[in-house]
């Protein structure tokens, strides 16, 4: 795939009456090959809800993480039959980059809620230069400062064209057409002082060779950071699961230095009830 450089821009709103809700990966009670596991296993990964119902959905959805992550079968069993009536069915069908456009006009509600605003002030503080802000979605979490360049990288046009820095290069890429071999030549070598990445690790199709492609487009003093959370994800997109111990062992093999993991304290209350933790991921080329 050749990159596109995005020149258009749409202004932010909600344009589908449809909201993605998360939800725990609850262990299954019936046989995994049963019909009806594989039924409501496809059901529960792709669930979102019409705006009217989000609110109530979300206060479900916490309280179904909470009693997952006590274990409380019961509980869970309960307030997922609570849930499902308010299930509408939007992606059936889709690429995952049709599914992204559609979520991407929808989550500019999102926008600015108390995590994203605290990751911000933390990536903002620790990225400056040229920094190559990869997988950004429609949003931005590098503050426009005269000591940062950014350019914006995903794979959906809409989330370039809404992402809120018009003037920002923005360019339209797959990182997944990165295999062993594949350089990402319309970047110069060490062109970079950062990269950085937030919720985007599950949807790596090829995590270390796409991290060692970052390790040739550093700066010798450069850093790939990302922000993951190993409960958020769109379970019907996603390629892998995400912890620390998985994510530094792709970064060590692909031959970064000094790869650190901190736990952010930016949960939410049910999210720390839940077992929610956020983390940061700081590795050095060199
Ligand atoms: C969960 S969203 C996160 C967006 C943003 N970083 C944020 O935290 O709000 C994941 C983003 O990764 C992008 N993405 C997924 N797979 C990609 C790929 N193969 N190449 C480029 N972007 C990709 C999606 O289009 C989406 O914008």
């Amino acid at each position: 795939m050749e990159p596109e450089y995005v020149t258009d821009v749409k202004p932010r709103k909600s344009e589908w009456p449809e909201r993605h809700i998360n939800l725990p990966p609850i262990v299954p009670q019936p046989e995994f090959i049963s019909p009806e596991y594989v039924a409501w296993h496809k059901e529960y990964i792709n669930f979102s809800v019409h705006v009217s119902n989000f609110p109530l959905a979300k206060e479900l959805a916490e309280r179904l993480w909470v009693a997952y992550r006590e274990n409380n079968q019961e509980e869970v069993r309960v307030l997922f039959e609570k849930l499902r009536p308010f299930r509408v069915i939007p992606f059936e069908k889709r690429t995952p980059q049709e599914k992204w456009t559609h979520m991407m006009v929808q989550l500019p509600g999102d926008i600015g809620g108390p995590n994203k605003k605290k990751i911000r002030e933390i990536l903002s503080a620790k990225c400056q230069g040229h920094i190559l802000e990869a997988m950004c979605g429609f949003n931005s979490y590098l503050e426009p400062s005269p000591n940062r360049e950014v350019v914006a990288l995903d794979y959906c046009r809409e989330a370039l064209e809404r992402y809120p820095y018009p003037e920002r290069t923005r360019i339209l890429f797959d990182l997944n057409t990165i295999e062993e071999n594949q350089r990402m030549k319309f970047f110069r070598e060490g062109e970079f002082n950062a990269v950085t990445i937030c919720f985007g690790f599950h949807y790596l199709h090829h995590p270390v060779w796409l991290f060692r492609e970052f390790h040739r487009l550093l700066s010798p003093d450069g850093q790939l950071i990302l922000v993951e959370n190993p409960h958020q994800c769109y379970r019907d997109i996603a390629r892998r699961s995400f912890s620390p111990g998985h994510c530094v062992n792709f970064l060590q093999r692909a031959i970064f230095k000094n790869v650190e993991v901190e736990e952010l304290p930016i949960a939410e209350d049910w999210e720390q009830k839940a077992g929610g933790h956020y983390f940061l991921i700081t590795a050095e080329g060199s």
